[in-house]
């Protein structure tokens, strides 16, 4: 296992230690890191007789559960959570996150949205003082198809940078979401008021949401190459 991939384990096994608990609805975030979590997760309900019922933020998450044999819920049977578990792709000084690597920024907001806490986990490289530092993809945006254009062109205007359609891989054309829609990756020149950056982002038209999470992560693991794990708490 090399050094990323250690970070990666270490911070979900440190974080489903500490977080979960028996009765509980948990959100399953989605991406690499996640995979790990998951696993933890199950073999805690195997070792323990947890009883949980695990809610996704996307179809791989959907399908992590399924095979893991865990309890499989949906938002409509449980709309207030407990706790969800999710990557990142970069987390600020003040746990301000860009999500969306992997194209499931929607579900999973939503998902951390209804949770009381929502808990990042991450290998070393996404530790950062300011958004922007490692991460140079930028900050995903999903968008409705017919809006891709105007989106990009509004984004550039409003808040400068450069706004790029992400495109398929192994298929041509764009990439679509698990909702049906395109993601656009804006890459800002600059760090600024996240709030207000994102609240700009939300009011285009035809944006369904934002990369951005601001305010919501409660706390954040960052696994380091050694296996061992930094924490950090979001200000009161
Ligand atoms: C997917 C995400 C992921 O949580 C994020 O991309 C981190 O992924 P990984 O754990 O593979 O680094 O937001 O949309």
């Amino acid at each position: 296992m090399d050094g990323i991939q250690a970070g990666k384990k270490a911070a979900a096994v440190e974080a489903v230690n500490n977080h979960i608990s028996d009765n509980q609805v948990i959100g399953i975030g989605s991406g690499t890191t996640v995979v790990s979590a998951v696993e933890r997760i199950a073999q805690r309900v195997k070792d323990e007789n947890l009883k949980l019922v695990c809610i996704p933020t996307s179809f791989q998450a959907k399908q992590l559960i399924v095979d893991n044999n865990l309890v499989l819920g949906t938002l409509e049977q449980y709309p207030q959570l407990d706790v969800a578990i999710d990557g990142a792709d970069e987390v600020d000084k003040n746990l301000v996150c860009i999500k969306g690597g992997g194209g499931c920024l929607t579900q999973e907001k939503i998902v951390a949205n209804c949770a009381k806490t929502l808990i990042i986990i991450a290998d070393s490289r996404k530790n950062v003082e300011m958004l922007g530092t490692n991460w140079k993809q930028g900050i995903p945006l999903e968008v409705v198809d017919i809006a891709y254009r105007p989106v990009q062109l509004q984004v550039t205007q409003l808040l400068g940078g450069s706004a790029e359609l992400r495109m398929g891989k192994s298929k041509m054309g764009p990439c679509v979401t698990d909702n049906g829609n395109f993601i656009i990756d804006w890459v800002f020149d600059k760090n600024g008021n996240w709030h207000e950056i994102n609240t700009k982002l939300k009011m285009i038209p035809g944006v369904v949401e934002t990369g951005l999470f601001v305010n919501m992560a409660k706390k954040a693991y960052f696994g380091q190459p050694d296996g061992s794990v930094l924490a950090r708490e979001a200000k009161q």
